[in-house]
């Protein structure tokens, strides 16, 4: 959604063959992306890959922190069907959920937004 909007998108990510997919995805709809590989665990990682971030790209406008910690689960579709019936909504949310109000915040319909914490999370915080 970004990349539609014109920017130029830096996509960190642990696993190559997620940060590659996250690439190809934006690049066939048009948009400018480059991967990055990085542990956002590892604060040496991290440095590096903003530094090389600055180095091709010039700045950083926008940051989105959303990695997802990665755990083995014995039953994947069990632990998935738990998590569901957490939320208020019964289901988790859609990527493009997320990055619409991401969207919204970073644009200048939102400029007057400043320091607002938000939660996106189907109402499960709100319980
Ligand atoms: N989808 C939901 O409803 C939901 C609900 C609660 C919380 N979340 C949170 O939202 C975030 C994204 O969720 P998602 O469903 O899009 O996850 P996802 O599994 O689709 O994507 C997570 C990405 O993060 C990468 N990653 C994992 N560990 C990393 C690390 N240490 N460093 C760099 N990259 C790493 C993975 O390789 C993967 O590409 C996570 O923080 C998740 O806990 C999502």
């Amino acid at each position: 959604m970004f990349a539609e909007e014109r920017a130029r998108v830096a996509v960190l990510d642990v696993d190559d063959n997620s940060g590659e997919e996250t690439i190809r995805l934006i690049k066939g709809s048009g948009g400018e992306a480059r991967f990055f590989k990085a542990d956002v665990s590892n604060a040496t990682e991290v440095k590096n890959a903003i530094d090389q971030v600055e180095t091709v790209f010039g700045r950083i406008d926008i940051l989105v922190n959303n990695a997802k910690a990665i755990r083995a689960e014995a039953d994947p579709e069990a632990a998935r069907r738990a998590a569901e019936s957490c939320h208020p909504a019964n289901r988790l949310g859609w990527p493009e959920e997320i990055a619409q109000v991401i969207l919204f915040l970073a644009s200048d319909e939102a400029a007057y937004a400043t320091g607002s914490v938000l939660s996106i999370d189907g109402g499960y915080t709100a319980q």
